[in-house]
């Protein structure tokens, strides 16, 4: 069995992702959906965070508490494996946010390793890892079920993460396009070229500017804070869906638009099919439509995604009702 952890409130859209890429899935606890483990992992997929695979349940009861159950089960899985380079621990549990690692638990896990196998335990480590890589460490859900977790060695991560603010971004959304970088492992340079159709306030276009790129903001909207009178604006008061760059291609294309997801993907379509682009960040908002069914054009035979082999799609953290495209060169 594998575990997908998603946003609680997201998870029959993630069962419903799965069947898209022929994986059966059902959710029956918050936060997570199960597949069977030769199912799909988050590597493929918009809604989960971390698919933590071929998951073994423990339990533990008596004088055993949890943290010796971990570690007994560890230290048996690892006898015969060389391990001399950091790996990954993570010990997820419930918050509002779904789950989410819990730092205590690492580190009295850690704690508890050291004992045992010190030189190993010194290289467990929590920091963000790869995005979309299969990582090898030890992984455990803590469901609250009576005396029981998930355990795994493998898992994968999806890259979403929380972003730090900065006063200078004028919108909240300035937080969706910095963890669209994060996990693209890439972001606007120097000198890049950069069009943001529906740009207003401008969260967007700061995270472009403050990198030292030149932005073309297209909405008739008003720019705000870092954005206003920048040198390095040219505020386009125009209609985004008629907009045509004069320098092509651009190195990003930002999109935030707020509009239905069917009319923003068939413009997006033209940018695609005319090469407009080199790279790009695209948000599209379901709101009250079905988001499994803008994941069904995108990877339709005909959808734009056939245009690139690199590409995430992601439930972003900082997403509410929208997920967000992000294509690369
Ligand atoms: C969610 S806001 C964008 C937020 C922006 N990315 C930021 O970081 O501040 C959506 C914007 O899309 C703009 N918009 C909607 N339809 C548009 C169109 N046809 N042309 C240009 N802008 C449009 C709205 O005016 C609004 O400012």
């Amino acid at each position: 069995m594998n575990i997908l952890l998603v946003k609680p409130g997201a998870e029959q859209f993630a069962v419903d992702e799965c069947k898209l890429h022929g994986s059966d899935a059902v959710s029956t606890i918050s936060g997570i959906v199960t597949t069977g483990s030769s199912g799909i992992t988050s590597q493929k997929l918009c809604f989960p965070f971390w698919s933590i695979n071929d998951v073994t349940e423990i339990n533990y009861s008596g004088n055993v508490k949890i943290h010796d159950a971990v570690c007994n089960w560890f230290c048996d899985q690892i006898r015969t494996v060389r391990i001399d380079t950091p790996w990954p621990l993570f010990f997820l549990t419930k918050s509002e946010n779904g789950f989410t690692p819990d730092l205590s638990r690492q580190e009295r896990i850690k704690d508890l390793l050291k004992k045992r196998i010190s030189r190993i335990a010194k290289l467990a480590d929590w920091n963000y890892p790869k995005v979309d890589m299969p990582l090898d460490g030890l992984f455990v859900v803590d469901v609250k079920e009576y005396n029981k977790v998930y355990i795994s060695r493998n898992a994968v991560f999806g890259g979403q993460r929380r972003m730090k603010d900065d006063p200078q971004a004028p919108s909240r959304s300035y937080l969706k396009v910095e963890e669209a970088f994060a996990i693209m492992g890439r972001s606007p340079k120097e000198g890049d070229i950069v069009a943001d159709l529906g740009a207003a306030p401008g969260g967007w276009t700061w995270a472009a500017l403050k990198r030292g790129a030149t932005v073309y903001a297209i909405d008739n909207g008003p720019l705000k804070k870092g954005p206003l009178d920048h040198p390095n604006v040219l505020h386009c008061k125009t209609d985004a869906y008629t907009w045509i760059p004069s320098h092509q291609p651009v190195d990003w294309l930002f999109c935030d638009m707020v509009d239905h997801p069917f009319q923003v993907y068939e413009r997006i379509k033209v940018w695609f099919e005319k090469k407009w682009f080199k790279n790009a960040v695209i948000n599209f908002k379901y709101g009250y439509s079905d988001p499994v069914k803008v994941l069904e054009l995108l990877h339709s035979s005909s959808g734009i995604l056939r245009y690139t082999d690199s590409f995430v799609c992601r439930h972003l953290f900082h997403d509410r009702d929208e997920i967000t495209v992000g294509v690369w060169k």
